[in-house]
């Protein structure tokens, strides 16, 4: 069984596999291939790759016979040329957005499994992707936030005076929206939080921050269907449209987090709600990508209205590049070591497992996944 890791493209830095879980693979009896420098802006050397019991090569040499392939990003099918059909490819493949590219990986033979469609269901929250980027992505908002907004965030009582703690409200309490919360507390902010699943409004107490929630208009009960959102009714975006308008002007450091999906980000701030904020004030869109919570947002810029900075924030856990890395390799080592045949020395998937049959995009030179069949 031959592991082969990938030196990532693009504005890609995070790299699949970290040290620690190439001696785990090798402990499994696997044998390690990992391109030279796909660590280097992760911040891993080959040296420590190599220490760690992975062979060093090109693109060719760690290709030749793997049987798994590793990558964070998907790599463009043309870079996989010299791959077994049959091999495994294993990362974040953006099915929805790549059809070319899926297909491509059919076209070649290869087992093409996207992590980003893990379910969200308890024996898969270790190998959940989302959730370990997500993570890390509503961490660095807040932090971006400060760092970007010209006062303070925690009170600071100085003999010249009082600074008063930046008002923070995070809007889509998910993964990234709860890290947020919790990040914006540790920096002194007084933070406020919002969601359309009633689930979350226990979840945003429990870490001291205050619930803003529409009253008396039914949002989405409890967690969601498969703990996602789902669209709400005209009379709920109403009555949210008016309890935002009231407190966000109010606010100084705005989170966006909200998704749905499959679909466009829901609109929750617009030009006319921003307007009424107070100059200098700092929104972070992380649904930048999907279109954005904001009006006016535009991914990957920094954008200025009515004295407003709205952050398109895009892959911020690329630019935590050693712990994204490390805890996106983990959830590939737990999602294959869990499938794991000892007898075979090689993962066995069930075509019947739940895991399996959301995952598994291509097989055997045709599109095999639902989704991608149906859409
Ligand atoms: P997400 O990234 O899809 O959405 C972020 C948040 O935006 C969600 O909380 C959603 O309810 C909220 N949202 C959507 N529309 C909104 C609107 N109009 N106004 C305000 N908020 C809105 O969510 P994420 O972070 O992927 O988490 C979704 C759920 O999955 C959570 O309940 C989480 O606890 C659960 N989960 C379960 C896992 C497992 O069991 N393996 C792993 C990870 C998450």
């Amino acid at each position: 069984m031959k592991i082969a890791v990938l030196k990532e493209g693009g504005s890609e830095t995070r790299v699949a596999a970290i040290p620690e879980t190439v001696k785990k693979f090798t402990g499994l009896g696997a044998s390690v291939a990992v391109e030279s420098g796909a660590g280097q802006q992760a911040g891993i050397a080959d040296d420590e790759f190599a220490s760690a019991g992975a062979e060093l090569g090109d693109r060719k040499a760690v290709l030749k016979d793997a049987d798994i392939i590793l990558c964070v990003s998907g790599p463009d099918p043309a870079g996989l040329s010299g791959a077994r059909k049959g091999a495994l490819l294993v990362g974040a493949l953006d099915p929805v957005r790549r059809t070319d590219a899926i297909r491509g990986y059919a076209d070649a033979g290869l087992e093409a499994l996207a992590m980003e469609w893990m379910p969200r269901i308890t024996r898969a929250q270790s190998m959940d992707i989302l959730s370990s980027q997500s993570n890390l992505a509503g961490y660095k908002a807040v932090v971006d936030a400060a760092s970007i907004y010209g006062r303070a965030f925690p009170m600071m009582m100085t003999a010249a005076g009082t600074v008063s703690p930046a008002k923070l409200f995070v809007m889509g309490v998910g993964v990234a929206g709860l890290q947020a919360i919790a990040t914006g507390r540790r920096l002194g902010a007084q933070v406020s939080a919002t969601d359309v699943r009633s689930a979350t409004r226990e979840q945003i107490q429990s870490l001291g921050a205050k619930p803003i929630f529409v009253e008396g208009v039914a949002g989405i009960e409890g967690e969601g269907q498969g703990g996602y959102a789902g669209e709400t009714s005209p009379e709920y975006q109403k009555a949210q449209a008016e309890l935002v308008s009231s407190h966000i002007a109010k606010q100084d450091i705005v989170i966006t987090t909200a998704l749905i999906p499959g679909r466009a980000a829901p609109r929750l701030i617009s030009d006319a709600q921003l307007a009424t904020m107070r100059p200098g004030s700092v929104i972070v869109d992380l649904a930048a990508e999907a279109g954005g919570n904001v009006e006016g947002c535009a991914a990957g810029e920094i954008v200025e209205r009515h004295g407003v900075k709205i952050v398109g924030a895009v892959q911020l856990s690329r630019t935590l590049a050693a712990d994204a890395s490390a805890l996106f390799a983990r959830n590939l080592t737990n999602f294959l070591t869990a499938f794991w045949d000892k007898d075979q020395s090689a993962p066995v998937f069930p075509d019947d497992d739940e895991i399996v049959s959301a995952i598994r995009l291509s097989r055997d030179g045709r599109i095999v996944n639902d989704r991608l069949i149906q859409a």
